[in-house]
């Protein structure tokens, strides 16, 4: 994980839907901005408490912007609320060098991108690099009304052959339906989902009913919900020797931030893998929504802001 951190500012920003603005930012000194692939995220530093994760929205590769699409989620823990409050043009703030968890598979024939809501900000880069190499795909975007839905003068401009609008208050028939869309399932076929939690669950899990095979099924939360029930363990953190036990109603990293040891945490919803820590022995009880299936077959990492344990004490190292 990079740890560079980037110096910009706000060089512009656009109110575009209810509740959505869009924000363009370039370094404070002028210079080029790393490059980055489709699917990719920042780090924004929004105060010095609160650090977020955004996926960039613009057309991937080098340049001088990186351009977000925030919605200000009435739901959020400040971050958003924050942005939209403080963030206006010529504002200064610092970011992370872009990271790719949730990059396009190269071997794919087909892709089917599916955006909700916001979750529509990392569907966009992928479209622009599916595109710009001439690969087939489709592009649903589901959003409550027209009204809601950002970019979308961008989208119907640039993806017109390869976009379908899906609204709430509309009728039946243009409704996302996840059966029709996702058939024939064929190998090479590989489907990419970004939105709400609830709408990612709905989508992933049909397209596994529909023989989709978890390694063809791409997703990226940007939220969730933390469920820090279920009965106590210890963990042991290996460099150090030192134990604690991890209550019910506590996280791991609450728990070891008691006798002095700092995880370095983020999202804190086991979203983005920040605190991502190795064990060496026991089971993680898996509750986050970034490892791979393979990854907690693996059993051999655990997220611990907020997973716990099916046995009764964890080894990590750390
Ligand atoms: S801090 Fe984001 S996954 Fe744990």
């Amino acid at each position: 994980m990079s740890s560079e951190i980037i110096d910009v500012v706000v060089k512009t920003r656009e109110d575009q839907a209810t509740d959505v603005a869009v924000f363009e930012l370039g370094r404070v000194d002028g210079e080029s901005l790393p490059a980055f692939e489709a699917g990719a995220h920042i780090d924004v530093h929004v105060t010095p408490e609160i650090v977020r994760q955004y996926s960039l929205s613009n057309a991937p590769g080098a340049g001088n912007t990186y351009r977000l699409g925030i919605l200000k989620d009435p739901q959020s823990r400040g971050g958003s609320e924050a942005i939209h409050a403080i963030f206006k043009e010529g504002t200064e703030l610092q970011i992370s060098a872009p990271r790719n968890h949730f990059p396009l598979d190269d071997t794919a024939e087909r892709s089917i991108l599916v955006g909700g809501g916001i979750g529509i900000t990392p569907m966009i880069t992928m479209a622009y690099a599916l595109k710009a190499a001439g690969k087939p795909f489709e592009l649903h975007y589901c959003c409550r009304t027209r009204s809601s839905a950002g970019f979308i003068d961008e989208l119907c401009s640039e993806f017109s052959d390869y976009l379908q609008l899906h609204f709430d208050d509309l009728g039946d028939e243009q409704r996302f339906n996840p059966e029709t869309t996702f058939q024939p399932c064929d190998a090479g076929t590989h489907i990419y989902v970004c939105g709400p939690t609830g709408f990612m669950d709905w989508v992933i899990n049909s397209a596994k009913e529909q023989g989709y095979p978890s390694d063809h099924v791409h997703f990226e939360y940007f939220n969730a919900e933390v469920d820090t029930s279920g009965a106590a363990f210890e963990v042991v953190a290996a460099q150090s020797g030192q134990s604690v036990m991890v209550e019910e109603g506590q996280s791991i990293t609450e728990a070891l931030a008691t006798i002095g040891i700092k995880v370095d945490v983020s999202c804190e919803q086991g979203v983005c893998g920040t605190c991502i820590c190795d064990v060496l022995e026991g089971t993680p009880d898996h509750k986050d929504h970034f490892l791979t299936e393979e990854e907690r077959e693996d059993n051999d990492q655990i997220v611990v802001c907020c997973s716990r344990a099916k046995s009764d004490k964890l080894v990590l190292d750390i």
